[in-house]
């Protein structure tokens, strides 16, 4: 099953304002682009734990500095955030030598990643910067 998508791109429309976060986040970008290029089982399943663990580095990072700054959403992004992790774990135990299961595994990623950044992460910038 072939995915038939293009590399993620960045563009200045998904900056938060904080170099530190934005970083992290091309990082992730860059790990979906990985996960896009190949189809080998072994290979996916790495890609989809090397994001899980950046992805939960990342999350800590920002926790603190929404922490820091007071921001008023905090509970709900955590919750957001564990959701997350939640559905990633459950993405490491599919069989990836089953083309659906890399399908399902990157529209989640790709879609949760970028719908994330451009709403629940663009609402602490007016309070993080
Ligand atoms: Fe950048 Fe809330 O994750």
């Amino acid at each position: 099953m072939e995915k038939n998508v293009d590399r993620i791109v960045w563009k200045k429309e998904f900056s938060v304002g904080i170099p530190e976060i934005d970083d992290q986040h091309k990082q992730l970008v860059g790990m979906i682009n990985d996960l896009a290029e190949t189809h080998d089982a072994e290979h996916i399943f790495d890609a989809v734990m090397r994001m899980y663990k950046y992805a939960d580095e990342h999350f800590y990072a920002e926790e603190e500095m929404m922490r820091r700054n007071n921001y008023p959403l905090i509970d709900k992004h955590i919750a957001a955030h564990n959701a997350f992790k939640r559905k990633t774990s459950d993405l490491a135990a599919l069989d990836y030598t089953h083309p659906e299961n890399e399908l399902t595994a990157f529209v989640f990623l790709c879609d949760w990643l970028i719908n994330h950044i451009l709403t629940m992460d663009m609402q602490y910038k007016e309070y993080c910067i």
